[in-house]
């Protein structure tokens, strides 16, 4: 039997893109492997220490910028400083100029940068979708991708554009690779996603997703069970009403749910419309 070729170059890129690998997060490679042996053979003492007293937000005192590849705190740490970051932010400048230099989720060190919103903080309507891709992640603004351009023409269709909606992520950065964000960097990411909502004050909250969907309106029902219903979203200031809806990904994979979509945003235009 003939040995198997090796790979080209091109074959490896080509299984790396396949399997969603597709940014560097370093100039130089490096060994995790080897990383692993060494750290394994270590005595735990000697083991180079997590960071969870770091500052993970700035109300707790200041220290060095953590650069890429530095361990963030514990998920439990990150996420109690989380929720005391995002209540001291009274603006929507605040949380963002916050989520700047926040250092408790992992993400930040892998994304280029902070995809934080897009289109007019003061409309009656924010739609919130999962983590920014590689677009998104580019440019610094949520779906401006091709499942953008298709949320631009599911808006379009109700009469709105960008300057008459809100949008934002529950993750503000993007997972490496587009991976699906852990549960921990979700919950960490939760309370700024929630005072963003809150500072918005929109009267209706589309959730975009799965995802979106479980995380803002604590259900553990799939989108096929929860899109179209209407949900009360308590915001902290009052209650408003909330609508699961397929994420427009999802629309792109499976055109035929675009009809159960469409009933979807037929209610939400109903809903804003003056009776
Ligand atoms: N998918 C999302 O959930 N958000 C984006 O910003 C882009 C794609």
């Amino acid at each position: 039997m003939l040995p198997e070729p090796l790979p080209t170059v091109h074959d490896l890129l080509a299984f790396y893109l396949e399997a969603g690998v597709d940014c560097a997060l370093s100039d130089t490679p490096i060994d995790r492997l080897a990383e692993e042996t060494v750290n394994e053979m270590a005595p735990t003492a000697q083991r180079p220490a997590l960071r969870p007293s770091a500052p993970i937000a700035p109300a707790m005192p200041a220290a060095a910028p953590m650069a890429r590849g530095d361990a963030a705190p514990a998920p439990d740490i990150a996420i109690t400083s989380a929720r005391e970051a995002a209540r001291t932010a009274t603006t929507l400048e605040e949380l963002r100029a916050l989520l700047e230099t926040f250092d408790g989720c992992a993400l930040k060190f892998t994304a280029t940068r902070l995809v934080f919103a897009d289109g007019n903080p003061k409309a009656r309507i924010m739609f919130v979708g999962e983590a920014p891709g590689r677009d998104e992640d580019i440019e610094g603004l949520p779906f401006v991708g091709r499942s953008g351009k298709l949320l631009d023409l599911m808006i379009g269709a109700i009469g709105l554009d960008r300057t008459k909606v809100y949008i934002a992520n529950v993750i503000p950065w993007r997972p490496p690779g587009n991976r699906t964000p852990t549960p921990q960097e979700t919950q960490i990411c939760l309370p700024f996603i929630q005072r963003q909502i809150e500072l918005v004050d929109p009267d209706i909250l589309v959730t975009m997703g799965n995802p979106s969907t479980q995380t803002l309106l604590r259900t553990r029902e799939g989108i096929m069970r929860t899109r179209g219903k209407w949900i009360d979203y308590d915001t902290g200031r009052r209650t408003i009403r909330a609508m699961p809806t397929f994420h427009p990904a999802y629309l792109l994979r499976s055109p035929s749910y675009k009809r159960l979509s469409w009933q979807d945003l037929r209610a939400i235009r109903k809903a804003l419309t003056p009776a």
